[in-house]
């Protein structure tokens, strides 16, 4: 069969037929609902390739769709990030085709929820995590400043680089994201995080308000934000007792 006979759908397949020997090379290093997570070399530097694997129990037309639009999302968010000068890893090169994102390995850094996790581990004063929540807050407040809603805001969507010297935050997983200036969009991104942040780390309710403070301090748009945000949560309260 020649080039030309054939379909559209026979290259996307011959396109992961070729993405599967390449990434041979690669090792897999996590595996979630969503995507497959690999660790290996692309063209001399550490990189890991987020590939967003076909889901059987989806239409395979919508499941196409579905993974092209957050593979491009991703993308799309990653760069107006870093144009704002929020840190997010370098994207190196994406294969539509295959769903696949090949990023900057960030070497050496761990999760938020992990940083937490240790330090609540080790008994330590939860003020120790103060300096990490007012960097949050200014991250995210500058994050919606420019109307990327994250979408999927968690600690373990936030990686930090040595965390032994100054707090270097990097940004991840943006599959979820989308532009938006809206109040209500951005209320619920911080909403995502309270339930996500209070529910994975026991008693660390100060801590979320040192967020909430020095996000409401450095976003320029904020006040609107912090008023949606209360109306996200009532509306919650109210689903939970009527649950
Ligand atoms: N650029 C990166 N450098 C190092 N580790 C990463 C990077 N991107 C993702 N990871 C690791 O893989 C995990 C899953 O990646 P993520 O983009 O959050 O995908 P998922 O949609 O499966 O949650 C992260 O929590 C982090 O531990
Ligand atoms: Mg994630």
């Amino acid at each position: 069969m020649t080039t030309e006979t054939l379909q559209q759908d026979d290259l996307a397949s011959l396109a992961k037929l070729r993405v599967k020997d390449f990434l041979q090379h690669f090792q897999m290093v996590k595996q979630g609902a969503e995507s497959k997570i690999y660790k290996g070399n692309f063209l001399g530097k550490p990189t890991i390739v987020k590939e967003r694997f076909p889901k059987a129990y989806r239409h395979s037309a919508l499941d196409k769709k579905l993974s092209h639009r957050r593979t491009a999302q991703e993308v799309r968010s990653i760069l107006r990030c870093r144009k704002a000068g929020i840190a997010t890893p370098v994207v190196y090169f994406v294969d539509y085709n295959a769903s696949c994102i090949y990023l900057e390995d960030l070497v050496g850094a761990l999760t938020v929820r992990d940083y937490i996790a240790s330090v609540q581990k080790s008994k330590q004063d939860t003020g120790t995590l103060f300096p990490l929540a007012e960097r949050i807050g200014q991250i995210l407040a500058k994050m919606h400043d420019e109307d990327v809603i994250h979408g999927d805001l968690t600690t373990s969507n936030m990686m930090i680089r040595q965390p032994e010297k100054e707090l270097r935050l990097v940004l991840i997983d943006f599959g979820l994201s989308f532009i938006s200036a809206l109040p209500e969009d951005k209320g619920v991104d911080l909403y995502v995080l309270e339930k996500a942040f209070l529910s994975s780390h026991p008693n660390t309710e100060s801590v979320f308000k040192v967020f909430l403070n020095s996000y409401s301090n450095t976003s320029k748009k904020s006040a609107p934000v912090i008023k949606k945000l209360d109306v996200v949560r009532q509306r919650g309260r109210k689903r939970s007792m009527v649950g």
